[in-house]
Order: structure tokens, then sequence, then C-alpha cells
């Protein structure tokens, strides 16, 4: 069998073990940030928050609700420097304190706007919660609460991530090999 269900893989940055293990400490992390919480929402970013907020979840030992935005922002692995809403949160979060979960912060911008977005809905409290961080790439200041790991300047898929929607079902966080993945 092949090592990778998908060639352009060049290997993995980050195991499953690993991700479970730091999911499980931003979960206890936040059930102790959040325990007089009364109104707890996380919400994500589809698609790619999907795989990490529902192991999350499943982490934090207090009454939530989630929800979630489907925000575009990207075309293959290049930055486009806007997004665009494709659907909204159905919630009313004025009131709600509200995680903002996505799988990884890049430049930047996605974050940025969606905060400054959701600000103006009057939550009750407003955190940033990040499965991957690219420290290397931010074009903007933002301060993540919640990082799982920070890596460095690479492509990156699985556990939710793609590259044109391929890989999200990868188990572990792997580094595309971009050269092959353009060769097809
Ligand atoms: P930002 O607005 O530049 O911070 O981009 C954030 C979004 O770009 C993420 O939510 C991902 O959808 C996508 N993205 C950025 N880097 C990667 C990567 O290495 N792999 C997969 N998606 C990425
Ligand atoms: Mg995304």
């Amino acid at each position: 069998m092949a090592p990778f269900p998908y060639t352009f893989i060049d290997r993995v940055l980050i195991t499953q073990k690993q991700i479970e293990t730091r999911v499980a400490e931003l979960g206890a992390k936040i059930s102790q940030d959040y325990q007089d919480s009364t109104h707890l929402l996380l919400l994500g970013l589809l698609r790619g928050s999907v795989v990490f907020i529902t192991d999350l979840m499943r982490q934090i030992h207090l009454p939530l609700t989630m929800d979630f935005m489907s925000i575009s922002s990207y075309a293959g692995s290049q930055s486009s420097g806007f997004i665009r809403i494709d659907s909204d949160h159905k919630t009313n979060i004025s009131g709600w304190d509200v995680i903002l979960i996505d799988d990884i912060v890049d430049t930047g911008f996605t974050i940025y706007t969606v905060r400054k977005l959701l600000t103006d809905r009057q939550p009750h409290s407003l955190r940033i919660c990040a499965l991957l961080d690219k420290p290397d790439r931010h074009r903007v200041d933002i301060p993540i609460d919640y990082l799982g790991f920070s890596i460095p300047d690479e492509f990156v898929v699985g556990y939710g991530l793609d590259i044109d929607e391929k890989g999200r079902n990868l188990p572990y966080i792997a580094a595309v090999n971009l050269e092959r993945y353009r060769q097809g």
C-alpha cells in the first residue's frame, strides 16, 4: 500500500496523537475559562474547521451550542486577500460568549474580517481559536486566544484542511509538495 492516500503529500508535520493531546488541552483550558458562562457558542468557519470543532467540543465539559458560517477566501493555495460570506450563522449572538473557530490563520485576513463583523453584532465576549497558525505569513495583527500549533510557512492538508477540497479526511496534518500537486 502507498504510504499516503494522496500522491502530493510530502510528509507528516503533526501526528494524529499530537493533535489528540493538544485538542484535549485546549478543551480543558476552555472548560476552565468559561465555567461561569451561561451562553457559550462555538462558531466554526466552514468547511476547514469541521473536524477540529467536532473533536474540540467533546473535550469541553460545559453546556454549549455550535453554529457555523461559510466564508470563501481562497482558490487553491493562494490568498485572494478578500472574503465573501456564503452562509451566515443562525444564532443571534448578542449576549453570547462566542469562540470563533478556524482551521488555520495564514495572512489573518479571514479572522480579522470576521471578527470585526461579529463584534458589530454585540456578543458578550469574543475570542479566537485556531488549530494552526503560520506566524511568518501574517499580514494583519490578530490575537489568537486558543492555538493548537504554530507551523512554518508551508501549505498543509489534513484534519479538515484541504487543497482544492482534497485531503480533508487525513487524520494528521501533512505538508503538500506543491510541485507534485501541480503535476497532478
Ligand atoms: P487567511 O485569511 O489568509 O488567514 O486564510 C485563512 C484560510 O486560508 C484558512 O481558513 C484556510 O481555509 C486557508 N488556508 C491557509 N493556509 C492553508 C494551508 O496551508 N492549507 C489549507 N488551507 C489553508
Ligand atoms: Mg478556511
